[in-house]
């Protein structure tokens, strides 16, 4: 290396340091996997951290291996290059090996990736159930009923299991019941003439992944005197 271009470089080292670090490759995505429709896919999505100087990504490509061992990737399925969601249409039902995902964020300046290792039972997490009804009854009851999330394939061969939670309007508190079976369930012993708020919660039947979000409240306007 002559005398000259030693300078250049060190000129160089010393002031495109800082015009090259103005678009850095972008950060690798957050990503998030749910099988909230098991046992017929798992949907991921993602986010990117905020980086202020970092290149925006233009597409990310979305794989994953079964087994970290594994040498075949196959695509996780995005509708688009650009969309920050995939699913896999593959699931292995109670398998021993994990999914690995392998999320990379594509930019004119670099590339980065996120690998993230799940097992599909730990990551179940149901939509909350849907269209939660309430039917006054005599004796101070209240008869709430549920159906299942409509995004549960199968809830025949699937179980859900199901918490209800209620509020007096006013009340600090929640009280809860549950788990139960079925898809409908009677409080007992409410206040006469008083407003409830009623959310119910649904759970893979043998306990794998997490219960889901409460449902919208449901709200009855008086408990009928005795
Ligand atoms: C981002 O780029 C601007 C302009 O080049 C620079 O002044 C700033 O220090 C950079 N910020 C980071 C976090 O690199
Ligand atoms: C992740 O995917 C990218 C893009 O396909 C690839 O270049 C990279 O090698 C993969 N990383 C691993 C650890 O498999």
């Amino acid at each position: 290396m002559g005398p000259r271009l030693l300078l250049a470089v060190a000129l160089c080292a010393a002031g495109c340091a800082p015009c090259r670090g103005r678009e850095a490759a972008p950060s690798p995505p957050r990503v998030r996997c749910r099988a909230s429709r098991y046992p017929v896919a798992i949907d991921c999505s993602w986010t990117l951290p905020p980086a202020p100087n970092a290149s925006r990504p233009t597409a990310f490509i979305a794989t994953y291996r079964l087994g970290v061992a594994a040498q075949e990737s196959r695509p996780c399925l995005q509708p688009a290059p650009e969309a920050t969601r995939c699913a896999i249409q593959d699931v292995h039902l109670f398998s021993m090996r994990p999914y690995i995902l392998n999320v990379t964020a594509v930019a004119p300046r670099g590339a980065s990736s996120a690998l993230v290792p799940f097992v599909a039972e730990r990551i179940i997490k149901p939509d909350p159930p849907e269209a939660v009804s309430l039917n006054p009854a005599s004796g101070q009851r209240l008869q709430v009923r549920w159906e299942p999330p409509r995004s549960w394939p199968f809830p025949d061969l699937f179980s859900l299991k199901y918490r209800i939670r209620y509020k007096r309007h006013g009340a600090a508190h929640f009280h809860q019941v549950g788990p139960v079976e079925g898809t409908s369930f009677t409080l007992r012993a409410l206040r006469p003439r008083a407003r409830y708020c009623v959310q119910v919660s649904a759970q893979d039947f043998t306990d794998s992944g997490e219960p889901s979000d409460w449902s919208l409240p449901a709200t009855v306007p008086r408990i009928q005197g005795k």
